[in-house]
């Protein structure tokens, strides 16, 4: 049987701020049965995970590109490839078999043909929404763990600051924080936002950065005494104005900076004679460097949501069409949570 398989690709290399006319849906003829001595797999897309890092692999240059596997460049007129849950349709390879429920690398589109590579792992419990495998059960989830416990090796009673505390990284690293007995402030850029940080995620304070016009006192304001732990979302100013309000051995995960990603404008600049004189550890990381932790991380965080005591934020869209704004919406701080788009 041949079905129309619809895929989302990119016009061109975009090289600031993603217009939803950058992206075009495609569709092509796609065959849902296999040649009998093909070892393929054939996926239906069920949720496809939207993530800014993928901003940097549609420009034509990106120091990203190439450092890690799923990092290589993005062709314009090819499909794109990220996180996606599926159903296997049809498979080739006795490890899968048919309605196996399979999360990996597969392409935006209705319908994958993957290679055994492109899967990550089955999905064997059904006990959450499958779209949580890609938000706090997956690699957001792990970002903020392993970013968190890690390498900041964080104590109760620490004074810990998030930014884009709401989003899908964010708002997991927060309630982290809350569950050890730190104190947690986060910084959003609404206040939306931070009515959902204070009165649902339980942190001790927020702030619509978008209000604030000195954010080295903004920081002052909220942590008289400084920071013990920065978990890093955006990089910029607010990494600067963190590292200045940093205590004494304070420790900086870097997990992402959005607010560099859509120009080439302003590149965090941090005094660095705070940095050796405060003896501040800042280190960048990947979540896939921590897979090693992520039996540790599953078991606990499954623990956490069974007994309420952490809350999944999640933004979904729907359909294919939605992709473009839902991915132009993460430069705009249109998603709440985990943007996730649902095919099922
Ligand atoms: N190291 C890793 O392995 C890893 C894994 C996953 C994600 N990340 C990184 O972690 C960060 C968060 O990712 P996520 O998936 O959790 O996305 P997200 O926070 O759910 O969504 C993106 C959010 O970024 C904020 N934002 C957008 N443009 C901004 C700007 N110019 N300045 C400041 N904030 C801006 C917006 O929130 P506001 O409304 O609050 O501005 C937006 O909602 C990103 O930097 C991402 O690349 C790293």
């Amino acid at each position: 049987m041949e079905v129309k398989n619809r895929y989302t690709v990119i016009k061109h290399h975009i090289e600031d701020a993603p217009k939803e006319s950058n992206f075009e849906l495609k569709t092509e003829a796609f065959a849902l049965s296999l040649e009998p001595e093909s070892d393929d797999i054939i996926v239906k897309n069920l949720y496809i995970s939207i993530d800014p890092y993928q901003l940097n692999r549609m420009k034509s240059f990106n120091s990203s590109q190439g450092t890690i596997s799923f990092s290589v460049p993005i062709i314009p007129g090819e499909t794109i490839d990220g996180a996606v849950i599926g159903k296997v349709v049809a498979s080739g390879n006795a490890k899968f078999q048919k309605d196996d429920l399979v999360l990996g690398v597969f392409t935006w589109a209705e319908y994958s043909l993957v290679k055994e590579g492109n899967i990550i792992r089955k999905i064997e419990s059904t006990e959450f929404p499958l779209s949580y495998h890609l938000g706090v059960l997956g690699f957001n989830g792990l970002s903020a763990y392993a970013g968190f416990f890690e390498l900041c090796k964080p104590l109760k009673g620490e004074k810990v600051f998030v930014s884009t505390a709401a989003g899908a990284v964010g708002s997991i690293v927060g309630q982290y924080a809350k569950l050890l007995g730190c104190y947690v402030v986060g910084c959003a850029g609404s206040q939306k936002k931070v009515a959902l940080l204070k009165e649902k995620l339980g942190f001790d304070d927020a702030f619509n950065y978008k209000e604030e016009t000195d954010l080295n006192s903004t920081l002052k304001r909220y942590f008289p005494e400084g920071i013990d732990v920065y978990f890093d979302n955006v990089g910029g100013e607010m990494l600067e104005a963190a590292v200045t309000n940093m205590k004494v051995f304070g420790r900086v995960a870097i997990c992402g900076v959005i607010s560099e990603y859509t120009s080439d404008g302003k590149k965090a600049s941090p005094n660095t004679l705070d940095i050796v004189y405060k003896r501040i550890n800042i280190r960048g990381f990947l979540a896939a460097d921590f897979l090693n932790v992520f039996e540790d991380f599953y078991t606990k965080t499954s623990d956490y949501i069974r007994t309420g005591k952490l809350k999944m934020i999640e933004d979904l869209s729907s359909g294919m069409e939605s992709i473009p704004s839902a991915f132009v919406g993460l430069f705009k701080g249109d998603n709440i949570g985990k943007k996730v788009i649902s095919l099922a």
